[in-house]
């Protein structure tokens, strides 16, 4: 069905591989595409409860956007490709169940503003990630000078933005660009774990947190307005009868996709 990534449903989990190896899981169109449609699929089968997006092999999570691809484009072509990916990186952020990034290796120019269009960002201690576009004379195109920026603040954001230099797993640990860093062996287990979780709590209250969080960061909305709309009408969901009533009656509350 996809050419350019694996998918694999296993206990109420989507794992999505980007399955291109041998071009260090660069991101051309194709891929970006398969990725949003893939993201689309898992949030309308009610088996998923979270998503993991990875890169195939030990070396790369996404080492950017295939340049081979974008070098011969025009600026009408460019201006498209731009916004073609801020809808795929918005599909991932805006997603109604959890996407974990696990940063396999090399998350570079698209595959680090990939990475941060996820919830959650688990990195193997091998990974490195760094916008380096400005070596290639354009700067990044899909949100990375915002989400960057939104995610370690201008000081440092801007810092790699205009050096394009790459910073190892720990240090994007210490910066908060990622949450945990792990061995790569314990990369997906981990992910996994941290998904088992969540997928123990209310689905529709962690939807409605992902999107009072992302309101904070849209232009035109309040974030603050959309957390009582959304406080509103959890009260009408059966996820706050039973997570009350489980707590009243001092029961672990069991949540339905
Ligand atoms: N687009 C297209 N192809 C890419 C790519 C990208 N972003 N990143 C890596 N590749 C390809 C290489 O061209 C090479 O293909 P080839 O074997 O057909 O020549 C293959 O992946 C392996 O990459 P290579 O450069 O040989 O690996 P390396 O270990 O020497 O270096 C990197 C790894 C990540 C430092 C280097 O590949 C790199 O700088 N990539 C581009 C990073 C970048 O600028 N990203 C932002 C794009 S907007």
């Amino acid at each position: 069905m996809y050419n350019n990534i694996t998918i694999l449903n296993e206990n109420g989990i989507c794992t999505i591989t980007i399955n291109r190896e041998a071009k260090l899981n660069a991101l051309n169109i194709e891929t970006l595409q398969e990725i949003k449609a893939a993201v689309t699929a898992a949030n309308s089968d009610t088996q998923v409860g979270g998503i993991i997006i990875t890169g195939a092999g030990p070396k790369a999570f996404a080492a950017g956007a295939d340049i081979s691809e974008f070098a011969g484009f025009n600026v009408k072509q460019g201006t498209k490709m731009s916004a073609d990916g801020h809808e795929v990186m918005n599909t991932i952020e805006r997603s109604a169940k959890p996407v974990v990034a696990a940063v396999n290796g090399f998350a570079l120019g698209g595959g680090c503003e990939l990475a941060m269009a996820c919830h959650l960002r688990i990195a193997s201690e091998n990974a490195k990630f760094g916008q380096p576009e400005v070596n290639l004379g354009v700067p990044p195109g899909y949100g990375g000078t915002q989400r960057l920026i939104q995610l370690i603040g201008k000081s440092r954001g801007l810092e790699l933005l205009l050096t394009g230099d790459a910073i190892g797993a720990n240090v994007a640990l210490e910066y908060g660009l990622v949450n945990e860093v792990v061995p790569l062996e314990d990369l997906l287990p981990r992910c996994a774990e941290l998904l088992n979780k969540l997928a123990s709590k209310s689905p529709s209250a962690l939807t409605k947190v992902i999107k009072c969080v992302n309101d904070y960061y849209q232009d035109g909305l309040d974030g603050m307005k959309t957390e009582i709309e959304e406080f509103g009408h959890a009260f009408g969901t059966k996820d706050f009868k039973e997570g009350t009533s489980a707590f009243l009656n001092k029961r672990k509350a069991a949540f339905e996709r």
